[in-house]
């Protein structure tokens, strides 16, 4: 059965699971190719909290709570840009910090017994895994290359890393974020909500793994002579990512990497989204688009057709899961049966339950 509405609704049991899923373990923050030189950062937001995620001088990606030492102000205001000097300095009183998150200059601090040494900025731990940068808020217990191992040996062949981002979307939905990853999940509703979708692919034919705690996913083949998914099915003159097996070019896959990354890697892109839930009912999605760079360079590349199919996949999607939080936010609803075709939702709502306590 689905779960009851208060896993939807209820703001109390939404703060738990932030605490209990983004802030206790590994969520993606963003694609490290958004910040290629020392310097270069974007923020992190999440909750009350504001990270600055940036590349230090080595060439290392370093993430700071974006907290002042001296009186605890907010330092970065912009999302995203290179800091003035490679240095973070606060708007307030003028303290400033190294990539490496140093104090290094506090105006009229000196005095006897202070120390730049004892204020450096607060790191959260930050790895980089296939493109993508990782924030932990807590302790990890294992890295992402350890927890993601099979997802990284699955995809190899599509060189994340080397990918650029050609398009980013940002949508705000007025549906709880496990609504978005319960969705992403099936394909039962791919006829009715997709018209555009299902001549590409067998909505019956997806082919998932073994659901574990740290993902779920599977591939979905493409039918009628489609190349990728786009408009139409066809590339638009894009070549293939270069390092896929004949195989490997007949398919899409759908990865919920728990809980915050929904990656797609395609014939010819990988497609990202990121979800940041903002309350009980509300959930900011960064959807992203990524091309090998060499493609994105030819005079004459074209991705609309990619870009503008997913964003109607999309806006299809998120109208679909506001319905969905709409009716279970009704007096009259009670969970309801899943289907045999709906396991992977099952398994999902067994990790809620299971790290709820319940
Ligand atoms: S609060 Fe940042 S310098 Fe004073
Ligand atoms: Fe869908």
């Amino acid at each position: 059965m689905t779960l009851p509405a208060r896993y939807y609704t209820d703001p109390e049991i939404f703060r738990k699971e932030l605490e209990r899923f983004y802030f206790n373990r590994w969520i993606c923050a963003g694609r490290s190719s958004a910040i290629p030189n020392p310097g270069d950062y974007f923020l992190c937001e999440l909750a009350n909290e504001s990270v600055i995620v940036t590349r230090d001088n080595a060439g290392d990606i370093r993430a700071f709570y974006n907290v002042c030492r001296h009186r605890g102000s907010r330092m970065c205001e912009e999302q995203e840009g290179s800091l003035p000097g490679k240095r973070i300095t606060c708007p307030y009183h003028a303290w400033s910090y190294g990539l490496d998150g140093a104090l290094i200059g506090a105006p009229h601090a000196e005095r006897p017994g202070f120390s730049r040494a004892d204020y450096p900025l607060k790191p959260v731990r930050a790895e980089h895994w296939e493109g993508n940068v990782f924030l932990h808020f807590g302790t990890p217990t294992e890295t992402v290359a350890e927890l993601l191992a099979r997802v990284a040996t699955k995809f190899a062949n599509w060189r994340m890393s080397d990918l650029k981002m050609h398009r980013r979307i940002v949508y705000d939905v007025k549906a709880n974020w496990k609504l978005i990853v319960l969705n992403y999940n099936e394909c039962l509703h791919c006829p009715f909500v997709h018209p555009e979708l299902n001549p590409l692919t067998d909505y019956l034919g997806a082919d998932n793994e073994e659901p574990n705690s740290t993902y779920i996913g599977g591939v979905m083949f493409l039918r009628n002579g489609a190349e990728t998914m786009s408009f139409g099915g066809s590339r638009s003159g894009r070549a293939f990512l270069p390092g896929l097996t004949e195989e490997q070019r007949t398919w899409a896959g759908f990865y919920a990497i728990y809980p915050n990354l929904l990656l797609a890697p395609h014939p010819d892109y990988l497609l990202t989204h990121t979800l940041w839930p903002k309350a009980a009912d509300r959930t900011e999605i960064v959807c992203e688009l990524h091309f090998p760079p060499e493609e994105m360079a030819k005079p004459k590349f074209y991705a609309d057709d990619a870009g503008n199919f997913w964003d109607l996949i999309n806006r299809q999607d998120w109208h679909i899961a506001e319905l969905s939080q709409a009716g279970i936010s009704s007096r009259a609803y009670v969970p309801g049966p899943y289907t045999k075709r709906e396991e992977l939702l099952r398994a999902f709502d067994q990790d809620v339950l299971a790290i709820d306590g319940e």
